[in-house]
Order: structure tokens, then C-alpha cells, then sequence
């Protein structure tokens, strides 16, 4: 029986350029744009909560709609017990992003909606993921201090619940509009690596949970989310801004690859990027000489990346130093995107589903041409 062949011609080494889909959630194309606003309009005029609302249900909610949102969303806001016993069971040297895919993972046995994959319960699933992300990282945090969990306030929003979670204190207004225009900035991106592994696991007609578990797997690397726990490693090495010119130029010479710097799609620069870095530069800058010489430091090493390399900052380079202006400990950046991008995440396998068809493309195979198995014995 023969396959059918197939296209050479469309093959493109990492499916660069490759439309794999259709998606009414976001583009890149024209500016990035979450269901037709721009992206720094949202972080402008609107929350984090706002945003998740819209990747969910596809409209900015009316002031009812998100009251509404907003209470279901803090009513989850807990974990099963069985978690939290995981959590103290767990080595205490794996990592929070780890651990907050296992923590998905094993949500799922505990929520009633587990095996149904109608549009209705996904939204349910996703909602309840969209509050349980934030504690499980948070409690894990604490957890791994031989500190207690803190319980929720369901009257804060999600980023301003999550510092509370995590410190166990209130952050400031600056702290929770800066972490909340950062989570707006991760929430969505198209077909990024994440969302595709999301959304191909879905076409199978396995399970959201199943889904944003892999999702999370994807989001660890460092050539995706995994970036923004670098970022503190290359401004130490640059060593401050007297020392920053001369380690770039090095580790260019070197070929090392910079992270927080390049894209797969934005080769002029990612408008996300732009808009978080005044906000890292003003928290840094708050925080004293200290934190603020990263902020020249990172300068230096945006100048230096334009000239020699043409290429410029992603948003993980302003969102790592940011979290550090604000005192957050690097293992937890990645999560934080992770609680941020669910809503995209969730709702890119809503739109799957809507829509679905196995997603199974072939590869060109440069393996070795027909051979006759030789029995072991006669293999010497
Ligand atoms: C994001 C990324 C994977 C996109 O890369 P891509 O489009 O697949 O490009 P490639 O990996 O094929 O790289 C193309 C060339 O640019 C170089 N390059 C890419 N990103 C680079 C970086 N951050 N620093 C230095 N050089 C880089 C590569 O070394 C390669 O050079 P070569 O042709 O001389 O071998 C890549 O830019 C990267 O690794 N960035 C750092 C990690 C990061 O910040 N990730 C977060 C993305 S939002």
C-alpha cells in the first residue's frame, strides 16, 4: 500500500513562513493586534482581566460582563488539597515551570468538567485554569521556602493577586498596572511554538488540560518563554555599563545567541517590546542605582545588536528586568508568562475545536533507501 507523497516544494525547515491555520484571535501581520485592537491600545486603555475576556469570549466585556468574569475567576482561585500535598512531595529542586506543568496536569483529575470538550465546558476549564495557574505557582513559591500558601483575596485582580499570593503583602498601584501591562503583552501570539503544540495535541480531540500541559512544555525552552529567565544571566555577564560594550562585541565574536533578542516573525523589532521597556526603565529606575544600571546596561546592549547584528529586543528583554525591578526571583518569570498566555492558549483550543481537523503534516524523508533485514544470528 503507498502513502500519498508529499510536497517537497512546501517544505520549510522549522515551518518558517508556513500557514498552518486559520485563527480570528490575533495576527502579526499588520501590528500585533488581539481580535482586530492593537496591542499597546489594550495595555493602554485596558486590564489584564479585560484582555483575558476578550481572547475568551472574543469582546471587551461590559462592566457587568467583567464583574461577573471577575468573580468566577476569584471563586477558583484554590487548589485541590491532593495539589498541595504534591507540591510538598515534589524534590525541592525542581523548578517552579516544572512544576506548574505537572500542576496542570494534575488539575485535571480534579476538575468535573475533565472529559467534556464542548465549547461550554472548555470555557469552564479555561476560566478555572486561568485562576489556578497564579496559586499553583504562588503556593509552590511559598511552599519551597517552608513558607505557609496564602489564601487568595477575590477581590483583587489577577495580577495583584498574584503579588499578593507570592509576598504576602499588598504591592503598590505602580507594581500591579506594571505586572498587569506585562501579562496583557504575553497573553496571545498567534501560532507561536506553545499555541501550535496546544492546538495539536486539541486536533487529536484529547483535552484542555491535556493541551495547555504540553503548551507549558513548549513555553520552557529558551528559544520561546524560557528567554525571559536569561536575561538577568547576559546583563551579569555584561557585567554594568562600563563593561557591557566590550562583553557584547566578545560574545557576538563568539557566535553566542543573545536572549531577548531576535524573532522568528518580527525582524524590525517586536512593538511589544517597545511598550513594556519605559515601564522596566521607571521601576528600575525607582529601585535605585543598584537597578538601574541594568536599564543602561541593557542599552548598551540594544545599541550594539542594531549595529552589528540588525536585530533587536523581544519582549522578554524588557519583562525580564522588569520582574527584577520588582524583586520577583527569576525562577518564576517563565511561569508568569505561563499565567498569563493560558488565555490565549485556552482560547486558540476553543477555536480548534470549533473548527477541527487533525493536524498531522508529513516530513521529507532523508533516511537510508530500502534495505533487507538480516536475522541477529547471521549479524555477527
Ligand atoms: C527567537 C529565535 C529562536 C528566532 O530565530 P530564527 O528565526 O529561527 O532564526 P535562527 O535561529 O535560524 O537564527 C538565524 C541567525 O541569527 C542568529 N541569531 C538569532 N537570534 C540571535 C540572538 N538572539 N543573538 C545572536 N544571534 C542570533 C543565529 O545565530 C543565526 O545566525 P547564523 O545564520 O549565522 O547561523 C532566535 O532569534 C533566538 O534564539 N533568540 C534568542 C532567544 C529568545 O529571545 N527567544 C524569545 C523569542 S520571543
Amino acid at each position: 500500500m503507498s502513502a500519498s507523497s508529499p510536497n517537497p516544494s512546501a517544505y520549510s525547515p522549522g515551518l518558517e513562513g508556513i500557514v498552518a491555520g486559520e485563527t480570528a484571535i490575533s495576527t502579526v501581520s499588520d501590528g500585533l493586534r488581539y481580535r482586530g485592537y492593537p496591542v499597546g491600545e489594550l495595555a493602554e486603555r485596558a486590564t489584564f482581566d479585560e484582555i483575558a475576556y476578550l481572547l475568551l469570549y472574543g469582546e471587551l466585556p461590559k462592566t457587568a460582563e467583567l464583574a461577573a468574569f471577575q468573580a468566577r475567576v476569584a471563586m477558583a482561585r484554590r487548589l485541590p488539597e491532593p495539589v498541595l500535598q504534591l507540591f510538598q512531595a515534589l524534590p525541592k529542586w525542581a523548578s517552579p515551570l516544572d512544576v506548574l506543568r505537572t500542576a496542570v496536569s494534575a488539575l485535571a483529575h480534579f476538575d468535573q468538567d475533565m472529559a467534556d470538550n464542548s465549547r461550554e465546558a472548555n470555557l469552564r476549564k479555561a476560566e478555572r485554569l486561568l485562576a489556578q495557574m497564579p496559586v499553583a505557582i504562588a503556593d509552590h513559591y511559598r511552599i519551597s521556602k517552608g513558607l505557609q500558601p496564602i489564601m487568595a483575596k477575590q477581590e483583587l485582580s489577577h495580577a495583584a493577586n498574584f503579588l499578593y499570593m507570592l509576598n504576602g503583602t499588598e504591592a503598590t498601584a505602580e507594581e500591579v498596572r506594571a505586572l498587569d501591562i506585562s501579562l496583557t503583552l504575553y497573553a496571545e501570539h498567534e501560532f507561536n511554538a506553545s499555541t501550535f503544540t496546544a492546538r495539536v495535541i486539541v486536533s487529536t480531540m484529547s483535552d484542555l488540560h491535556s493541551a495547555i500541559t504540553g503548551a507549558i512544555g513548549a513555553l520552557k525552552g529558551p528559544l520561546h518563554g524560557g528567554a525571559n529567565e536569561k536575561v538577568m544571566d547576559v546583563l551579569r555577564l555584561a557585567g554594568g555599563p562600563e563593561t557591557a560594550e566590550a562583553w557584547i562585541l566578545e560574545a557576538l565574536s563568539r557566535k553566542e545567541r543573545i536572549m531577548g533578542f531576535g524573532h522568528r516573525v518580527y525582524k524590525a523589532g517586536d512593538v511589544r517590546a517597545g511598550i513594556l521597556k519605559p515601564i522596566s526603565r521607571r521601576l528600575a529606575e525607582a529601585g535605585g542605582p543598584a537597578l538601574a544600571k541594568w536599564e543602561e546596561t541593557a542599552e548598551i546592549i540594544e545599541r550594539v545588536m542594531a549595529e552589528k547584528k540588525g536585530m533587536y529586543p523581544n519582549l522578554d528583554w524588557p519583562a525580564g528586568r522588569l520582574y527584577h525591578a520588582m524583586n520577583l526571583e527569576i525562577p518564576v518569570y517563565t511561569p508568569m508568562f505561563a499565567m498569563s498566555r493560558i488565555a490565549g492558549w485556552a482560547a486558540h483550543v476553543i477555536e480548534q475545536l470549533d473548527n477541527n481537523r487533525l493536524i498531522r503534516p508529513r516530513s521529507l524523508y532523508i533516511g537510508s533507501g530500502p534495505r533487507t533485514v538480516v536475522p541477529l544470528v547471521e549479524r555477527g
